[in-house]
């Protein structure tokens, strides 16, 4: 594949590091402390158009681009991981939209999204159904006059109380196991529609994570995203396809980020006589740190544009950039504190926030865990494309591959879907 990173992409990032630099890292210790959220810092991406470079420009926004939202998510991560995630995920939730949205769904919201003058959500997990994002128990139901009620709860929504729309998925037909589930446009302020529990987090403190409350929440057709049930399952997985790239961005600019720290630190702070960056050991931890964030950075932008092209193996693609880039930024920012030392323990300084902050990237999203399910499946069925290969494998091995496809066994974790696809 060529990749190469379009003028406007470059612009993006420039204003994105600007501001970073200007309203996002002074900011960031004031908001992770008082779990607070930084609007000073939204207001300027607003003005600045930032939250238009994921949308077309047909809908009011500039590009249109998960490359674009990528390296504006890595510049405000760099500065503030928490922030990096408060930005992106008004591409969660707008991602619904654009990929099952009618076109008059479209017009209506992503403008408001782009202008920066509405935040948005996403809904998807709850209590009961995090991995097993199929499994939810949230309820539409459909009233005689055609319009719908929600009834029920969600768990873990960013963006939450701050976001004016929501992209909220329910269960319209518990009978059916591959159309059991819609999405919904909910906006802030509809009756029934409440702000529950905030979280007191590790990490991301200046982003609300909170539980939404459906109590009989009275929505229109207009409002069932695409006009169509049952769409829901299909719309969830490629919204995410679409933002994984982005939260694995967030994970870049957060390696990246605990590096430069580290890398300065390393350099000033001296012991038995001498700078520690002229150590040996303390070197080794530094090259790998920042070979690892430039792989995971590379494997980003390549998912990114994948994602752009609207290439086919954009899932799997995107299930390596978040997996490799978050499991990096926990890695690297543990080797960041570590070589702070005792400084870096301390909350007085923003190493200690980059550990914290980092731990999420392996969970929320998809763990890493479900990234590793998702791209073994796509090997599997790569696999069975690779027939010019049989020639050098054992014959024996041939009564795995039967006409049927592959034999799963209980425990290898694969759906009676995914059977039933073999
Ligand atoms: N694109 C389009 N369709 C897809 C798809 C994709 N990427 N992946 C699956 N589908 C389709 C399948 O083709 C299948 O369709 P048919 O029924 O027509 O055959 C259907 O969806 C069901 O697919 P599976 O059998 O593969 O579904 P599954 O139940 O085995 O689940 C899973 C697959 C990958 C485990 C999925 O449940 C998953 O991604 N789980 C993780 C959920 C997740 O990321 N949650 C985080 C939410 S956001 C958050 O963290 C909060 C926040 O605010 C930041």
């Amino acid at each position: 594949m060529s990749l190469e990173i379009p003028e406007k992409a470059l612009q993006w990032q420039k204003k994105a590091r600007e501001i970073a630099d200007k309203y996002v890292r002074p900011l960031a210790q004031k908001y992770d402390r008082l779990q607070e959220y930084n609007w000073e810092a939204t207001k300027i991406v607003a003005q600045e158009g930032l939250l238009g470079c994921f949308i077309p420009e047909e809908y009011g926004g500039a590009d249109g681009s998960v490359l674009s939202l990528c390296l504006v998510v890595e510049e405000l991560a760099k500065a503030d991981s928490g922030y990096g995630v408060a930005f992106a995920v008004n591409a969660l939730g707008s991602f619904p939209l654009l990929v099952g949205g009618t076109e008059e769904q479209k017009k209506k919201y992503l403008p408001q999204i782009a202008s920066g003058e509405k935040l948005c959500a996403f809904c998807l997990s709850e209590k009961f159904a995090g991995s097993d994002a199929g499994g939810l128990k949230c309820r539409g139901e459909e009233n005689d006059d055609g319009s719908w009620t929600l009834k029920g709860e969600k768990k873990w929504t960013t963006n939450g109380g701050v976001a004016d729309i929501y992209t909220v998925f329910a269960v319209t037909d518990p009978t059916s196991r591959s159309r059991r589930i819609s999405a919904f446009i909910v906006e802030k302020g509809t009756d029934g529609f409440t702000i529950g529990k905030s979280e007191d987090k590790m990490g991301i403190r200046c982003v609300p994570v909170v539980e939404t409350h459906f109590d009989g929440v009275k929505l229109s057709n207009d409002q069932l995203l695409g006009g169509r049930a049952g769409l829901g399952f299909k719309h969830s997985m490629m919204t995410l396809d679409l933002a994984r790239p982005g939260v694995a961005a967030q994970a870049v600019g957060a390696a990246q980020g605990a590096l430069d720290l580290a890398m300065v630190y390393a350099n000033r702070r001296r012991q038995f006589g001498k700078p520690i960056s002229s150590f040996q050991m303390v070197q080794a931890l530094l090259a790998d740190m920042a070979t690892q964030t430039e792989a995971a950075r590379w494997l980003v932008y390549a998912a990114a544009a994948a994602a752009d092209r609207r290439e086919p193996n954009v899932t799997k693609r995107a299930a390596m950039a978040k997996c490799f880039a978050t499991d990096t930024a926990v890695k690297v920012a543990t080797d960041a504190v570590q070589v702070f030392g005792g400084y870096g323990f301390m909350e007085d300084y923003p190493i200690a926030k980059f550990y914290r902050d980092s731990k999420i990237l392996q969970i929320y999203e998809g763990t890493n865990q479900i990234q590793r399910l998702v791209i073994a499946r796509n090997l599997i069925k790569e696999a069975s494309q690779l027939t010019h290969l049989d020639a050098f494998i054992p014959e024996e091995t041939q009564d795995l591959y039967g006409a049927t496809g592959i034999e799963f066994s209980d425990d290898d974790n694969i759906t009676s879907t995914e059977k039933t696809r073999a």
